[in-house]
């Protein structure tokens, strides 16, 4: 296997990943060698895969087969690259990925295949195909070699995060299987998030495979415990659809401090009763953070004021991407100031509405200016019915 750390890319395009990814390669070898998974095309990454291959005693051109689990370029980008040192490959793909091998591509020399197809490289060495469609992309598939029960299971079971010396489960310290949860949950909310339906049908396919290794696109192999991660990727299926970590995300903005100042009061009343929560300004904190802290919270205060009659910009932006992602069923409270007439709390119910979150909101509380002592209490009692609601949602 082969692992390539990228860092200060945006992932996607968009998510600021701060503490990088791996791009993960396999090589699986009977008479003929099959690739599995690939790397991204530019900025030397194909020359650094072909220099690592080369340090597992692997020429890059005896490489006969290319195993395309997912086209999607942070995978497959490599392929124009190869194509200029060896002409004679095989692509193996879903019907789905082959259309994208030639629109993105141009490549033509592809064999599809379909649930339960195998490829046999010899020496014992056989493949099946197990489409998975919809984690993320519509082409995705599972690869399994039957020998060693291992798993190739591409972007699902990934993780963001950049790895050390070692790649493996067993090799982990504590703090590294922490990281890796952590990056986990940012990996499945950002990137996963949106298609929980289909994460939950490619679980289900794993478990009707014998599996002894899982070895994904991205992320720790768990060859020692490969059940951690199927679990682990349920659990965030259910994150997804309002179970959370028993802890609290706070999103929030303030232009002139009346909001931040009943902010102050319900972080005294978090911490006097104990709980766990973060706290994310809106308008400072990236599109990867403010979605991995949405989804891994059991419950989600929202403190902003009314800005030109509607939410404050950045908490909407922040509460609109959540519900892009389809972070659903979250227990939630919304607090904050306005001027004159209002017009926060319409926009929060639209957005609300409009993405399908379906939040289960304690009802808001809104101050003219300042907050009163009244307001405080409204808040803090808000905080209470809150952290209730948090403890039956958390897992
Ligand atoms: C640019 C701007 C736009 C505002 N628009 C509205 C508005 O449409 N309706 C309203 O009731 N108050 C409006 N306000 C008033 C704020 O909601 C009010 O000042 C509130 O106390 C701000 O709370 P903060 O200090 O926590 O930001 C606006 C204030 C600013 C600076
Ligand atoms: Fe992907
Ligand atoms: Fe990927």
């Amino acid at each position: 296997m082969l692992t390539m750390n990228v860092d200060e890319i945006l992932f996607e395009g968009m998510w600021d990943i701060m503490n990088g990814v791996t791009l993960n390669s396999y090589i699986v070898r009977g008479e003929k060698t099959a690739i599995i998974d690939g790397v991204i095309g530019w900025d030397g990454v194909p020359e650094t895969l072909y220099k690592n291959l080369e340090e597992i005693g692997v020429d890059p051109r005896s490489i006969d087969y290319l195993i395309v689990n997912h086209m999607e370029p942070d995978h497959s980008g490599w392929i124009s690259n190869f194509r200029k040192i060896k002409d004679d490959f095989v692509i193996i793909c879903t019907d789905k990925a082959a259309k994208m091998v030639s629109s993105f591509y141009g490549e033509d020399k592809v064999r599809i295949v379909k649930e339960g197809d195998t490829l046999d490289l010899g020496k014992g060495k056989v493949l099946s195909f197990h489409p998975v469609p919809n984690v993320h992309w519509p082409d995705t598939m599972y690869t399994y070699e039957t020998g060693t029960k291992t798993l190739f299971s591409c972007d699902m079971f990934g993780a963001f995060g950049r790895m050390e010396e070692h790649c493996f489960d067993d090799e982990l310290t504590p703090e590294e299987q922490d990281f890796f949860e952590s990056e986990g949950i940012r990996y499945y909310s950002n990137v996963m998030g949106t298609f929980t339906a289909s994460v939950k049908k490619a679980i289900e396919k794993a478990k009707t495979l014998d599996i002894k290794t899982i070895a994904p696109g991205h992320g720790p192999v768990y060859r020692e415990n490969p059940q951690k991660i199927i679990d682990d990727y349920a659990r965030f299926t259910r994150y997804a659809e309002g179970a959370g970590k028993n802890e609290i995300t706070i999103l929030w903005g303030s232009m002139y401090g009346m909001t931040a100042k009943a902010l102050g009061h319900a972080e005294k009343v978090l911490k006097r009763e104990g709980i766990r929560y973060s706290k994310l300004e809106a308008a400072r904190a990236g599109d990867s953070e403010i979605v991995a802290s949405v989804f891994r919270a059991a419950a989600i205060i929202i403190a902003a004021p009314t800005y030109e009659y509607k939410l404050f910009p950045p908490v909407a932006a922040a509460l609109s991407e959540a519900g892009r992602k389809r972070i659903t069923g979250k227990a939630a409270f919304r607090f904050g100031s306005y001027g004159w007439s209002g017009g926060a709390e319409n926009e929060l119910k639209e957005i609300i509405e409009r993405n399908r979150m379906n939040w289960d909101f304690i009802e808001s509380v809104e101050f003219e200016g300042v907050p009163k002592e009244e307001d405080l209490a409204r808040v803090e009692s808000g905080i209470l019915r809150l952290i209730e609601k948090m403890k039956e949602k958390a897992e």
